[in-house]
């Protein structure tokens, strides 16, 4: 039963943004620092198949980047559900949340006691994560909470890595996958953005590079 003790903030910087098809008790505009959201993970599963993965989003370190999102704040069975949903590469990592409006529990009420809980939580279901259950916030700045984000690392082996926009978005014009065409998940995640009011140059570009191709095709 959810008491309001066992909950964790889940950050979503891909489809997480524009599709949350599972419980969650908030859903708020966020950020993390010093990550870049980059179309650099190979899709086996959703965007591709195994003999032709498509590209999706992960997080790249980038000293003094911001990678704005959603965060949502999730039961741990929650978290189990989606763990199996989103494998294909993809570890948890914990990591400091900022929420959009600076309130460091995202419950608008500035009382901390919440977000401490959270870093507890944190803390508890992953050995070795910044928080130590103890509802201390090492490492993060006020106004953020501890919580956690799924991202697929270099040596994962569905890992695709670095190419330029153009590269990319022919890759994706050409994949599809269980969850359908590779372009509307790039499509969706650049509308979602823009209804964020967020920049994104990595993910605009290669929307302006599908559009380019989708209209090439058009003509053709
Ligand atoms: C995300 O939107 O944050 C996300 C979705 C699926 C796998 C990894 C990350």
């Amino acid at each position: 039963q959810f008491d309001g003790h066992h909950s964790v903030w889940l950050f979503g910087y891909g489809s997480l943004i524009y599709k949350a098809d599972f419980p969650y008790l908030q859903r708020r505009p966020a950020s993390i620092a010093n990550w870049t959201r980059r179309f650099w993970q190979g899709s086996h599963d959703h965007r591709g198949t195994p003999e032709a993965p498509g590209r999706v989003v992960t997080l790249i370190e980038a000293p003094g980047a911001i990678c704005h999102g959603m965060a949502y704040l999730i039961t741990p069975e929650v978290f189990a559900h989606l763990d199996h949903r989103e494998k294909n590469g993809y570890l948890r990592l914990a990591t400091p949340i900022s929420f959009e409006d600076g309130d460091g529990d995202g419950n608008g009420n500035g009382d901390d006691a919440a977000a401490a809980e959270v870093a507890g939580a944190a803390g508890a279901a992953f050995s070795g994560a910044a928080g130590d259950g103890s509802g201390n916030q090492a490492g993060t700045a006020a106004g953020s909470v501890l919580g956690l984000v799924y991202i697929a690392t270099p040596d994962n082996i569905a890992f695709i890595g670095e190419a330029s926009e153009r590269d990319i978005a022919e890759h994706i014009a050409r994949s599809a996958g269980p969850s359908g065409p590779n372009s509307d998940y790039l499509n969706h995640l650049a509308h979602a953005l823009r209804e964020l009011g967020r920049d994104d140059a990595h993910v605009f570009e290669i929307e302006r590079h599908l559009a380019e191709l989708a209209s090439r095709m058009a003509r053709t």
